[in-house]
């Protein structure tokens, strides 16, 4: 199942690139600037997230919910030295779900195997490291595991349907601390009906809570916890 946005017109491209443009609060987005030329001079990681990693601080409470490989988890954990990291991901295959994992060989996953092997892979890496909990459920199973007010910074990067992101947020906005950061993959997600299920979900989420500092950059959001 693949989204065609790509195959319109010049016009629709252009379109597209305008709309996936940064977003939200202008100091929040510059600090990413920030961070986003200094891992360009420092090159510590391939992964084009670099500047988030940057931004994290040292010893601290971190979840990931939707790990595939723990390639990412990885990087998080090499260059942060958390105190806990926490993976989530339940590693089920499901038809109906549209990007429910990275494409391999530029194909979505097409069985339950892609995602055994993309579990035993993160579960090698993170082999003996006994600041690592890997839970291999689904984001509101391990939800309920954690006090409110617990993590530091939480990474949302599971299943991207408007339901799925909208939920992930409600079960893991308490668990942050105040003044915590969510951050989030694929925010310009498109649905096959080219809808931003990715977007419409974190626009409903930060109105409704009225959050009122977050922003996005190069297709990452960011919010933080207000403080109550
Ligand atoms: C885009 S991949 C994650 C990629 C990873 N964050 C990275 O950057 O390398 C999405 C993952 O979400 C997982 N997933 C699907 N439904 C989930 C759920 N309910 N809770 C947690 N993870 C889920 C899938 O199994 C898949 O591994």
């Amino acid at each position: 199942m693949e989204n065609n946005f790509k195959k319109k017109s010049l016009i629709f491209r252009f379109l597209d690139k305008f709309q996936r443009r940064n977003r939200g609060n202008l100091f929040m987005n510059l600090k990413n600037y920030y961070y986003y030329i200094n891992s360009k001079i420092f090159k510590f990681t391939k992964d084009n997230r670099a500047y988030i990693i940057r931004q994290l601080n040292k010893n601290s409470i971190i979840a990931e919910i939707g790990v595939w490989k723990g390639d990412f988890s990885f990087e998080i954990f090499k260059y942060t030295s958390p105190r806990k990291l926490v993976l989530v991901d339940p590693w089920l295959y499901n038809k109906n779900i549209r990007g429910c994992a990275p494409q391999v060989n530029g194909k979505e996953p097409l069985n339950q195997s892609y995602f055994d092997q993309a579990k035993l892979s993160t579960f090698k890496k993170f082999n003996g490291y006994g600041n690592v909990a890997i839970l291999d459920t689904t984001s509101k199973n391990a939800s309920e595991k954690y006090k409110d007010n617990f993590f530091d910074y939480i990474y949302i990067d599971g299943e991207h349907s408007y339901k799925a992101v909208y939920e992930d947020l409600t079960f893991w906005y308490p668990k942050l601390k105040n003044n915590g950061k969510i951050f989030g993959d694929d925010f310009y997600w498109r649905e096959e009906d080219n809808s931003f299920s990715v977007k419409e979900a974190y626009y409903n989420f930060i109105s409704k809570h009225k959050i009122k500092k977050w922003c996005v950059f190069k297709s990452q959001i960011c919010l933080i916890k207000n403080n109550v």
